[in-house]
């Protein structure tokens, strides 16, 4: 399965314009000593599942900058970029940059990914090629309850194909929600993908 995992405010926003997650890690470290997403198991359990990831270049530059060394090593991550970028100074971090066509990628991702499914970690443009292209197939969203009024979407275009179907709703104690949706895909591009 390919899919697109990440928290969001309630009006749908995963950054603010300058790309800060105050918002959400400063939520979080309220919930740190009671339950959070993380601590009832939402983030764990849905990163044993993952087999690879695809991001794009200015997610990876927070994640450098923020993540506090590299926290997938061991899983295979592309980077989407049409730029030179560092690789991350860690022990087992397999990091590709590449310039290319979300289909063109993704026969090798799903490979890598194995028995386990590939995590679009975003932005919202990324999930949004994906999406245009069919190869989406599930949203994955912790909804945090605060409004931002702007920043970077969930998605930057319109997701076709009709609405998604509601797979699980999960609310957790510090009062996120976790939703699974499932993409609708037609048919015809199920066979193609094999
Ligand atoms: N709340 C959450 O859970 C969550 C999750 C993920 C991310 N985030 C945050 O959300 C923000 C997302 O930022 P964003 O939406 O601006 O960007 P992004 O998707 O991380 O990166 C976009 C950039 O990636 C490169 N790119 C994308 N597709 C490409 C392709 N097919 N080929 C080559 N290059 C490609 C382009 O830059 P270049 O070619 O110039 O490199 C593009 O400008 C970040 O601040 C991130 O930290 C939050």
């Amino acid at each position: 399965l390919v899919r697109y995992y990440c928290a969001a405010t309630l009006d749908g926003y995963i950054a603010e314009s300058d790309d800060s997650i105050d918002w959400l890690t400063s939520y979080e470290g309220h919930f740190e000593e009671a339950d959070s997403d993380a601590g009832q198991g939402g983030y764990e359990a849905f990163y044993e599942g993952i087999g690879a990831l695809v991001m794009g270049s200015v997610t990876y530059e927070w994640v450098l900058a923020h993540g506090g060394g590299w926290p997938y090593a061991g899983k295979p991550a592309w980077v989407l970029s049409s730029r030179d970028l560092p690789q991350p100074d860690a022990d087992g971090a397999d990091v590709r940059v590449v310039e290319a066509q979300v289909p063109d990628l993704i026969d090798e991702m799903l490979q890598a990914a194995g028995e386990r499914d590939l995590w679009i970690v975003g932005g919202g443009n990324v999930a949004s090629q994906f999406a245009d292209h069919r190869l989406l197939d599930r949203v994955e969203v912790t909804i945090v309850p605060v409004v931002l009024g702007d920043g970077k979407p969930l998605f930057d275009r319109r997701l076709a194909g009709g609405p998604m179907q509601l797979i699980e709703a999960r609310a957790f104690s510090s009062g996120m929600v976790g939703l699974t949706y499932e993409v609708r895909r037609p048919a015809e591009s199920e066979s193609s993908r094999g």
